[in-house]
């Protein structure tokens, strides 16, 4: 069991979820500042113990003195403080300068950097792939794919409360403040999957405001791109059929788009592609169509206070409207 105690405070330290694992060019400045910080800090720290523990001892154990003993027993302490007193700011100013370069080096921006909208929204992630030509530009929600090795320039934003983006691997935090526009530059080193939580307290499901990241070979990003700049292929079975015609009936597109068909809604995620999507409900389950057919069929129970509307549907209407989204790749 002891063993089990000295495990626990390490077992934050790698994983798709963890500072101390970089994987991208600010984490990794980060990674450097937090270990420089911590071995200085604890030297400074064992240092200050032994002075402690040797004055403590000398007290104990007073030596009988002569007078001229006493004054050059009070030159040498005079001698002591000012070198404590030198190391002290030249500590202080070695940290500080560090902590400067390395902010500097997070922020510095690149012209061929890759620029991508997030937006925050209670409790969820909206992304924007901006171009310079208008049809190739595409929204989706709660995954952002990057290429390995490109500069990425992140706008933040939010369409409610603050929130606080937060990828541990490969950067952050920053925050998403409403009326103004944050930016956050990093170069993804190693491909992966990544997990990114909001990290500003922005209501009851905060800690349910999760977003993928998926860092990939450039051919493999260029081909997932292009698949998400195609509209949403129609549906092939009958099922599938009546699952889009159920949308339409029961008026999903006053929130939804659906790139392609008449939903253009813009208030909850785009789902043009959401069946090719890792999870729904910002991380919170795999996506599946059982999944998409258990949220649709009661989104309060799933992730109480989000804006979605339980919408009365019968089994066969849930089952095709199901079978319809995780068709949508
Ligand atoms: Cu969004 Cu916490």
């Amino acid at each position: 069991l002891p063993h089990l105690f000295l495990l626990l405070p390490l077992a934050g330290c790698s994983g798709w979820q963890s500072a101390l694992d970089p994987r991208g060019s600010t984490a990794e400045e980060l990674h450097g500042l937090f270990w420089l910080f911590t071995i200085t800090c604890t030297a400074v720290w064992g240092a200050v113990l032994l002075v402690l523990a040797a004055a403590l001892w000398r007290r104990r154990h007073p030596a009988g003195i002569s007078e001229a003993q006493q004054a050059r027993s009070e030159r040498r302490s005079g001698v002591a403080i000012g070198a404590a007193v030198a190391a002290t700011v030249v500590i202080i100013t070695g940290l500080t300068f560090a902590s400067y370069l390395a902010t500097r080096g997070i922020a510095e921006e690149h012209p061929e950097a890759l620029t991508i909208r997030v937006r925050g929204y209670q409790w969820w992630w909206e992304v924007l792939y901006a171009d310079s030509a208008p049809h190739r530009a595409f929204l989706t929600a709660n995954e952002l794919h990057l290429p390995v090795g490109r500069p990425v320039r992140l706008e933040l934003a939010t369409a409610d409360v603050i929130h606080s983006f937060w990828v541990p691997n490969l950067a952050g935090k920053q925050d998403m403040i409403p009326g103004r526009e944050n930016v956050l530059v990093f170069t993804p080193r190693e491909p992966g999957t990544y997990r990114a939580q909001c990290a500003e307290f922005c209501g009851i499901q905060h800690a349910h405001m999760a977003l993928r990241i998926v860092v990939e070979a450039p051919a493999d990003f260029e081909r997932w791109r292009e698949a998400q700049i195609a509209e949403a292929a129609p549906p092939m079975t009958p099922e599938e059929e009546a699952g889009r015609q159920v949308m339409e009936s029961k008026a999903c597109g006053a929130c939804h788009t659906v790139r392609g068909t008449a939903a253009a809604g813009t208030l909850g995620p785009d789902l043009t592609h959401v069946g090719g999507r890792q999870t729904i409900a910002a991380g919170m389950l795999p996506t599946t169509r059982g999944s998409l057919a258990a949220w649709i069929a009661d989104p309060q129970t799933v992730k109480p206070g989000n804006n979605m509307p339980m919408v009365p549907l019968t089994a066969e209407e849930l089952q095709a409207v199901s079978a319809y989204l995780a068709r949508l790749r």
